[in-house]
């Protein structure tokens, strides 16, 4: 395969919970880049997994941060994209999904489809993104497999396609099925499953399969594999491709039974990086010669002991090569690329050589914000990352003055990261700007990094609204006499007016009662152009 064929780019999503951590460990285990498993049960003491490098993150038990992840695995190069689970975190999920080329789903077997795997998959769906699916704890009680193939292919009106069959679950749970090899994969549990697990394959016709299973299980068994056999849906390559069908493999991810073979399916069958959309609607694809690429993530700090900036790029076409001269497209500049890192978790190694697929963080260019493009020839910008509105408003406000520079350096530094976004407010007394965030944790996590990263203390004060719309300049002004008394009018960070309430009944008394405003979830939804 060539190094573009050879390229799997994906990212894990999952409900909190359902085992995204415990799988993305698994599945270096099996890469072969690390040797032992980092035990969930020691990470819920220290938290310090391969993927978590942010002392919050440990303390806090919560995965914040992104994290690129590149290992080699049976002849392909596999980019994993590691995402933040909690629901404060999806806006840098959905831009850790532009960047990638599929998604490994995980659902608890108990659970089934839960609020945010439903979310997120709704945005892979939106983009077409390939979706495998990992329905993993079979080593609890489980609900009956062919339900949640029900569940999949109703709720989220996908095609479905059992790969592998669970043989058994809870206390039971044996192996599976591997339907494509008409082989029974047993495994033996390891002691926290640190190992890989032991294995022995049988056909399933073997006196041993029976033998090694509870009889109701067995005959359940043989009975659903009938049943798909003759009237399951039958893979469909194009249909994966596409995003129409999921290939569903069942497992338990803590106990490693079923993480090889879903890792050896996932780098045969998900597909290497695909075109990529641009501003003029254009796919470009990764064969075009020149080298391009977009930025989807900002991060500061990253290592402690340099103050500096991270800019995550991923490549879409061309070759990388390290100290190559880029146009940024944004900005009209041309920059040298000089100090580019290919990361695993905290450790960093010089890229010499990326392809499309790779991402790579590029230190050192303040200059960048998310969604910018970087290429090598001129006319190439890649579309705008997703935006969100903000649902939670604070100040954060210093308490210490002899701190306030450095305040106000992490402040700033770290609103570029684009988790947290800035409003002003003309008239305001503040001396800081009013900040706006999806979730509350983004804030806790802003105060956290500027007292640990920048050493300021901050207060965090707690603004009340909960609405954000952006005014359309094409309809009627926004008088602040006609608003109620508990909203307030500010700027955004480009100083386009917004309007913020308290709930969403102020917001639809004030249009019952001023038609004429035209007032926008998000900022490119406006019909003009900044005002
Ligand atoms: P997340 O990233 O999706 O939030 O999930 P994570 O991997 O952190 O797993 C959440 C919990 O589910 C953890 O338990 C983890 O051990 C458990 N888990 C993950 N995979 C499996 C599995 O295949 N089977 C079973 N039975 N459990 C699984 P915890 O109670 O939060 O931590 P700990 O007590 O195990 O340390």
């Amino acid at each position: 395969m060539n190094e573009l064929d050879r390229r799997r780019t994906l990212a894990i999503i999952s409900h909190p919970d359902a085992g995204k951590t415990t799988l993305t460990e698994k599945l270096l285990l099996y890469g072969g880049a690390v040797q032992l498993a980092g035990s969930v049960t020691a990470r819920k003491n220290q938290r310090a997994t391969t993927s978590d490098w942010m002392e919050l993150e440990r303390q806090r038990g919560i995965s914040v941060s992104s994290t690129v992840l590149q290992f080699d695995y049976a002849g392909c190069v596999v980019n994993l994209l590691d995402t933040p689970g909690h629901r404060d975190f999806s806006e840098d999920t959905y831009r850790v999904l532009m960047a990638v080329d599929s998604v490994i789903m995980v659902i608890d077997a108990a659970k089934g489809i839960e609020s945010q795997t439903l979310k997120l998959f709704e945005i892979c769906r939106m983009r077409g993104i390939p979706i495998f699916t990992f329905v993993n704890k079979l080593d609890r009680p489980a609900k009956d497999p062919l339900e949640l193939l029900d569940e999949i292919e109703n709720t989220l009106q996908l095609r479905v396609h059992a790969m592998n069959w669970p043989l058994g679950d809870g206390p039971e749970f044996r192996g599976v099925y591997d339907r494509a090899g008409r082989l029974a994969h047993f495994f033996e549990r390891t002691v926290g499953g640190a190992y890989r697990a032991p294995e022995s394959l049988h056909s399933i016709t073997d006196p041993a399969v029976a033998s090694r299973m509870n009889p109701l299980a067995h005959a359940a068994v043989v009975e659903a594999l009938e049943m798909l056999d003759a009237a399951g849906e039958p893979y469909d390559a194009d249909a994966v491709r596409t995003g129409d069908m999921t290939p569903v493999y069942f497992g338990s991810a803590i106990h490693n039974f079923g993480v090889q073979l879903l890792l050896d399916d996932f780098v045969a069958h998900a597909p290497p990086p695909s075109p990529r959309r641009t501003v003029g609607g254009d796919l470009l694809p990764p064969e075009h010669p020149a080298f391009s690429g977009f930025i989807f993530k900002i991060q500061s700090n990253m290592d402690p002991n340099h103050r500096d900036q991270i800019a995550f790029l991923r490549v879409c076409t061309g070759v990388f090569r390290r100290d190559m001269k880029v146009l940024h497209t944004r900005t009209g500049k041309t920059v040298r690329m000089s100090n580019s890192r290919k990361f695993f978790a905290r450790d960093r190694e010089t890229v010499d050589e990326a392809w499309p697929g790779d991402v790579i963080g590029i230190v050192g260019h303040p200059e960048f914000r998310i969604g910018d493009t970087l290429a090598e020839e001129a006319g190439i910008e890649y579309e705008p990352m997703p935006q969100f509105a903000p649902e939670c408003f604070a100040w954060l406000e210093h308490t210490t003055p002899a701190q306030y520079k450095r305040f106000r350096e992490g402040l700033d530094q770290l609103l570029q990261e684009g988790a947290v976004q800035a409003f002003s407010q003309p008239g305001s007394a503040r001396r800081v700007p009013l900040l706006g965030a999806v979730g509350p944790l983004q804030f806790e996590v802003l105060q956290y990094r500027i007292q640990t990263e920048y050493g300021a203390e901050s207060r965090l004060v707690p603004a009340p609204w909960r609405v954000i719309r952006w005014i359309d300049p094409a309809g009627a002004p926004v008088a602040p006499d006609d608003l109620p008394s508990s909203s307030a009018l500010a700027l955004d960070a480009l100083n386009r007016p917004v309007v913020l309430f308290t709930a969403d009944w102020e917001l639809s008394y004030y249009l019952e009662k001023h038609p004429k405003s035209l007032l926008r979830r998000l900022p490119s939804d406006l019909a003009q152009s900044p005002v």
